[in-house]
């Protein structure tokens, strides 16, 4: 059998056919055209929009990849209030967001009381949209606290599946395996997870890649957020080469025919590599963009790496334009929740 074809039938392949797809370009086109057809099957052409609220920029961590390292001193780092988040909800909310995803880096100013509070107002105000947070590693009582309070969804990158990349990319303090089990908690809790990875990072090997795929076969996420690395200037892998964006389309195809019910966005990251990036993301099997909603005097603080894009098509302002480029690539945007469809 051809491997593709084995691939969409038994949403599976050896380690050496996995390798086999993501070291050649040979087979690009025909992935992204059966990723297509698997998506369709379950989503239809409908993308789903997330409005992303970056609501801190402090952060403890000093992941060696990331822009607002905490020993980044050149980052200007800013929090938004409650208030604020609120407003950017109700600009949101009018736009057509049904989905709030509040993201920022590990903040102790933001204790879980506090959260709390913020979580349980936005639902208050909005009972029928979604939550969704991406605020790192908790532990098991603070991630139920925020579910409690109403939020539904969590965003945690694994980053890499690999003990020996991961100590590559973060410092001594952090570690996969407490990675994974905040990721097996966060299920246990019952959110929706989402894990996820970045594409060609620094000391990234094909082998890292199918680890990290064996990983999301065992973890079964909701959502999986993948996107190249692109070079941060005021990080220790400033002299790194970005990932390359033809292997991050390739995986998104390949995630899609393996798993056909998962909730995969087309990444702001993959929007900065290329002009068109988010629209052949979607055309290579993504379902969902997650728009920025956070304030305009804000927006260029949240740099995780170099020329974030953050007033096109990517700002939740501009929805009329982005929702005519997803037309233009074959979809259309559509106003709902967009929960998982397992
Ligand atoms: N390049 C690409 N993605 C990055 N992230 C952090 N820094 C970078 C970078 N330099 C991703 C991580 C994190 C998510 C919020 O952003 O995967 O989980």
């Amino acid at each position: 059998m051809n491997i593709l074809d084995k691939l969409l039938k038994e949403k599976n392949l050896t380690d050496t056919e996995f390798l086999q797809i993501l070291n050649t370009d040979i087979y690009d086109e025909e992935l992204y055209k059966i990723a297509d057809k698997v998506r369709r099957e379950v989503y239809g052409d409908e993308v789903y929009i997330r409005g992303l609220i970056e609501f801190t920029n402090y952060c403890k961590n000093n992941c060696l990849y990331c822009g607002i390292r905490c020993g980044n001193d050149k980052a200007v780092r800013y929090r938004l209030t409650k208030e604020e988040i609120l407003s950017c909800c109700d600009e949101g909310f009018y736009l057509g967001f049904k989905t709030f995803v509040l993201q920022g880096g590990e903040d102790a100013y933001f204790t879980d009381e506090i959260l709390c509070d913020i979580i349980s107002s936005i639902k208050n105000k909005y009972p029928d949209c979604a939550i969704t947070l991406s605020v790192g590693e908790k532990d098991k009582e603070s991630y139920k606290s925020y579910f409690d309070a109403g939020a539904t969804r969590y965003l945690l990158r694994h980053e890499t599946a690999t003990n020996e990349h991961y100590k590559k990319l973060h410092p001594k303090n952090l570690s996969l395996e407490t990675r994974k089990k905040c990721l097996y908690t966060l299920k246990e809790i019952g959110y929706q997870v989402g894990a996820g990875f970045m594409v060609g990072s620094p000391f990234q090997t094909m082998e890292n890649i199918v680890a990290d795929l064996r990983f999301l076969q065992d973890l079964k996420p909701d959502m999986i957020g993948i996107g190249p690395f692109l070079s941060h200037k005021d990080t220790p892998f400033k002299n790194f080469e970005n990932g390359s964006f033809y292997l991050s389309l390739r995986l998104l195809s390949i995630i899609r025919i393996m798993f056909p019910y998962v909730l995969l966005p087309s990444t702001t990251a993959l929007g900065t590599i290329n002009e068109n990036g988010r629209e052949m993301g979607l055309k290579a099997g993504a379902n969902v963009v997650m728009p920025n909603l956070s304030p305009e005097r804000v927006r260029k603080l949240y740099m995780l790496y170099d020329n974030k894009i953050s007033t096109g098509e990517e700002a939740a302002q501009s929805k009329a334009l982005l929702e005519k480029r997803v037309e233009n690539a074959g979809y259309k945007v559509v106003s709902l929740r967009g929960d998982v469809k397992r």
